[in-house]
């Protein structure tokens, strides 16, 4: 789906970085995000006076409310802004941090093994939550209208409800049996899980989100609602106290940027090893014609680019405000030579004969939320928010209606024991109090002469190869449809094996990369969400897509002098 505006662009390849000088803005704007309510609801708040991040605050509320069991008020998330007036690139860290009693150990039993599933049901696997601080945060230093207004689409559909939908009522049976009382009052007000069209209500949700609107910050990290969160995590077992929500703190992060044949890539720094790890990845095939090559070789070099940085994810990544991450040296050009000298093109590399790390069935793609957006004045949101797991805890604290996050799994709960994506970490991602943890949610924008893509997706581990894929089909000069409908496939260092999705590849390819010594693991399923919006810097061609394999639809706001 495209809009067309014809504007001029001026845009120039300096020595070793593209600049961004925007002297015309697309004059229209487009939103691509999990569901047509949360996109909505972000052109509602543009037509209103607000701007791209405005918008952002209204979309992500929404899908708060809307999508459950992806992201909410109760989680985190990342919000890459480019502000356009002053060029401005920037990250709004909100992701969740242990609570201030967590410890490195908390989730092993006597023996030092993991507890079984301790990091994964009920609020012992809450991190303190940062969305809602991302949103206020956002609308102080960001936005033109107050955070009450922006809240104002997501209220409304907290306390009217929402048409319950088929992916919603899917992952509500599968995750049932952990919910507690109060989310099952919630999700199931009528004792059983609802039918298709059946409206959802959360009054208080709603409730909750109008004393943010109205109080900012305190009305959510203090007072009552607060209260409300401690008492109800502390009653089943939980370790949160009132200093860990008065105490959380946003974060302005500089994003990562990498160079690849023409694109600029910024993509978010930890603790997001997102950025990273996709820079990485994309330097060391920078050594290669990628897009000339057959396609099993081409699977092949990206697949070992794959194994590379994940192997680094798991040996250097962490909370750089916890722990010294070597970022400069990992995402150097001569750092990727070095690994690239190690890639047979002939043969996979063994991921246990790669340096450091020792060892260790998930689905994904229907948790974590991703949404992008490209306004008027050619402000950007490249957002991705989660609560981890489908339904994350599956607690709602009483009277606040909000279901809290089970992100505490994305740290490393035992040097080398594999978390529910199967990643393995080290000490640079242990838990320690007030610390974040390591996440793969990769919000990221690319720019080239071509134009600009806003792009990002959930997919837990999944989430840095699914952007790496999109990165390099932008770069072939792929439609933003094209791009989201993409088959997919992914390697993570551990477990050494390449998952796919079903006919991503063809039988003689699966033979082929056999035949070089790959092990595969074909996927019962699809995975993913991606949301993209691209603006052709010649055409002044708006354009956006939602996966097909979600339930998103974009939106689009024309100007009313449109030619
Ligand atoms: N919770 C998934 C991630 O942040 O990577």
């Amino acid at each position: 789906m495209k809009i067309k505006k014809f504007t001029l662009f001026y845009f120039s390849l300096l020595a070793s970085s593209i600049s961004l000088s925007l002297e015309h803005y697309p004059e229209e704007a487009a939103i691509a995000s999990a569901h047509s309510l949360a996109s909505e609801a972000g052109i509602e708040i543009l037509k209103r006076g607000g701007n791209a991040f405005d918008a952002a605050i209204a979309v992500s509320a929404v899908l708060s409310v809307v999508e459950p069991y992806g992201s909410g008020l109760g989680g985190g998330g990342f919000f890459l802004l480019h502000r356009s007036k002053d060029n401005l690139q920037v990250m709004i860290d909100g992701r969740e941090v242990a609570p201030i009693s967590a410890t490195r150990d908390m989730y092993l039993d006597e023996d030092g093994n993991p507890i079984p599933r301790a990091s994964r049901d009920g609020p012992l696997s809450s991190g303190i939550p940062g969305l809602p601080a991302s949103l206020e945060y956002i609308a102080n230093h960001y936005g033109n209208l107050p955070l009450s207004v922006s809240l104002e689409p997501a209220i409304r559909h907290a306390e009217n409800g929402f048409p319950a939908y088929s992916t919603m009522l899917k992952l509500l049976e599968r995750k049932i049996n952990i919910m507690n009382e109060e989310a099952k009052r919630i999700f199931m007000p009528n004792g059983s899980i609802p039918s298709e069209g059946d409206l959802i209500i959360q009054k208080d949700l709603a409730n909750t989100l109008k004393i943010l609107g109205e109080e900012g910050f305190s009305g959510f990290y203090r007072g009552e609602v607060a209260k409300r969160l401690v008492e109800g995590v502390n009653s089943a077992s939980g370790i949160w106290s009132l200093d860990d929500l008065a105490s959380y703190q946003i974060k302005e992060r500089e994003p990562i940027i990498g160079y690849f044949q023409g694109m600029q890539v910024i993509a978010p720094p930890p603790p997001s090893s997102g950025g990273i790890g996709l820079i990485n990845m994309l330097n060391i095939l920078s050594g290669y014609q990628i897009n000339n090559l057959d396609s099993v070789s081409r699977i092949h070099l990206i697949v070992e680019a794959m194994r590379r940085a994940y192997r680094d994810r798991a040996q250097y990544l962490g909370d750089t405000d916890f722990v010294n991450v070597p970022i400069d040296k990992l995402i150097d050009k001569h750092y990727a030579s070095s690994q690239r000298a190690s890639i047979n093109i002939n043969k996979s590399t063994p991921s246990n004969l790669l340096p450091g790390i020792s060892p260790i069935d998930y689905s994904t793609g229907d948790q974590t939320s991703h949404f992008s957006i490209i306004d008027n004045d050619g402000n950007i949101v490249s957002a991705t928010q989660s609560i981890n797991f489908s339904y994350g805890s599956g607690f709602i604290p009483k009277g606040t209606g909000v279901i809290l996050n089970n992100e505490m799994d994305d740290f490393s709960i035992k040097l080398g024991t594999p978390n529910g994506y199967e990643l393995i970490g080290n000490e640079a991602n242990e838990i320690a109090p007030g610390k974040r943890m390591l996440s793969s949610m990769t919000p990221t924008i690319i720019i080239d002469d071509r134009g600009l893509a806003v792009l990002g997706t959930p997919g837990g581990s999944r989430i840095i190869t699914m952007v790496l894929l999109s990165a390099l089909a932008w770069n072939q000069g792929e439609s933003a449809e094209s791009i989201t409908s993409l088959p997919r496939f992914h390697h993570q260092f551990f477990p050494d094996l390449i998952q796919y999705e079903p006919d991503a590849f063809s039988d003689d390819e699966i033979k082929a990369l056999k035949d070089k010594g790959h092990s595969l693991r074909p996927l019962n399923s699809s995975y993913g969400n991606m949301h993209v919006v691209t603006w052709d810097f010649e055409t002044g061609d708006l354009d956006a897509s939602s996966d097909p394999r979600g339930h998103g639809e974009p939106r689009f706001l024309e100007s009313v002098n449109l030619e």
